[in-house]
């Protein structure tokens, strides 16, 4: 026996069809296979425009769409006793394909082009990336920067020769420009990649009066060859807070509470003198090197210390170009490297390992 689509092809006397009943039982095949493949067209879950204009025009397409063949082969050619039957059967199908049709373009990921969703699906899996060590160690510094009333300002990468150098007490041919040598903007030497966030101290106390307690992280730039504790772009925590009453003693707490907090009580830090045109007095804040316990290694060029970062009391000049009252302030101020902080922290022998995006490596650190 044929099946009901190729039925649509014979006329009713061919198929066997001659009472009302049978009329009905045949339309309602015919809807039930309309419902089928509209059904089909959601549960593939590949439903699209393109695909609901096929379904479309095979129903109701009018050269030779089924809807036509129905009428041509069906209606149209029926004696007259079965007729009203079959028309009314007839109008039935027509509204049920094209209701149905019409409410599948309702469906957002049909109309807009995209796939049908079957929400019964399991979902997407995503694999979870993880923080890059170097945010993890801001996170960790603003934890304890902020525990102590500091509180987090962020600046411009770009900045100006001014920012970056002369209000910071380093005139254009100061030698302390030497080793901050860094990238200028092509035609534009107006501007140039800041070489540490100090910049934001002078930015800062221009917009704000005191008291001060800040922090600013941020990329800073220099012309540095790499090697294992050195990038030509690398990180920062400035830190400055500037107040009637702060002292060197103040400063040394701080820093000194900020040493217990990272490393814990194992690491041994030290102060030694140090130069900073806008610090006076400046200091080099050291730590033992974490490869080789303090004995000398490559990673502290035999030193057994490491870097970790200038500081010092703010130079009074420096209030002079932001308006500030030197007689009556004091405060300090300091630049952490935190690609070198986070070396010591997590035993890393190597800075540049932050900056090759292995996953190998960055996995290690969830
Ligand atoms: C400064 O940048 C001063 N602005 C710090 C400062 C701030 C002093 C406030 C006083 C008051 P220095 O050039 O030493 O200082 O750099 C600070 C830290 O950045 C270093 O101690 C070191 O940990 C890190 N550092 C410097 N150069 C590099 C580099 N090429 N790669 C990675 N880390 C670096």
């Amino acid at each position: 026996m044929a099946n009901i689509l190729e039925k649509t092809n014979l006329h009713l006397d061919a198929i066997g069809v001659s009472s009302p009943d049978q009329i009905s039982a045949l339309f309602a095949e015919v809807c039930r296979e309309f419902d089928k493949q509209n059904s089909d067209l959601f549960n593939v879950g590949v439903s699209n425009l393109n695909q609901w204009e096929a379904l479309r025009l095979s129903w109701l397409g009018r050269k030779n769409g089924i809807l036509t063949r129905i009428a041509d082969n069906w209606l149209k050619p029926v004696t007259p006793t079965l007729k009203g039957a079959v028309g009314q059967e007839f109008n039935k199908l027509r509204v049920h394909i094209e209701a149905a049709l019409d409410s599948i373009l309702e469906v957002p990921q049909v109309r807009d082009g995209g796939l049908a969703v079957d929400l019964s699906l399991p979902g997407i899996t995503r694999p979870i990336g993880t923080r890059h060590l170097i945010s993890q160690t801001y996170e960790e510094l603003y934890r304890i920067f902020n525990s102590i009333g500091f509180s987090i300002v962020e600046g411009a990468e770009i900045e100006t020769p001014y920012y970056n150098f002369e209000a910071l007490n380093i005139p254009e041919y100061h030698p302390a420009r030497d080793n901050m040598d860094t990238f200028y903007l092509g035609n534009a030497p107006e501007y140039l990649l800041r070489t540490h966030t100090s910049p934001m101290q002078v930015r800062t106390m221009e917009k704000q009066k005191p008291p001060v307690r800040i922090v600013v992280p941020g990329k800073v730039y220099r012309r540095d060859n790499p090697d294992a504790t050195h990038s030509f772009m690398f990180h920062q925590l400035e830190g400055l807070a500037v107040d009637t009453d702060i002292t060197f003693c103040d400063f040394k707490g701080t820093i000194e509470y900020f040493a217990q907090q990272f490393f814990g009580p194992q690491t041994r830090v030290r102060l030694r003198p140090s130069y900073f045109p806008f610090t006076e007095p400046s200091a080099e804040f050291d730590a033992s090197c974490h490869v080789c316990g303090g004995s000398g290694c490559r990673t502290c060029k035999y030193s057994g210390w490491i870097e970790l970062f200038g500081a010092g009391m703010v130079d009074p000049a420096v209030y002079g170009f932001v308006d500030y009252d030197a007689k009556r302030l004091s405060g300090f101020a300091f630049g952490l490297g935190v690609d070198r902080l986070a070396m010591l922290k997590y035993g890393i022998d190597d800075l540049q390992q932050f900056f090759r995006n292995d996953t190998r490596f960055l996995r290690q650190f969830p």
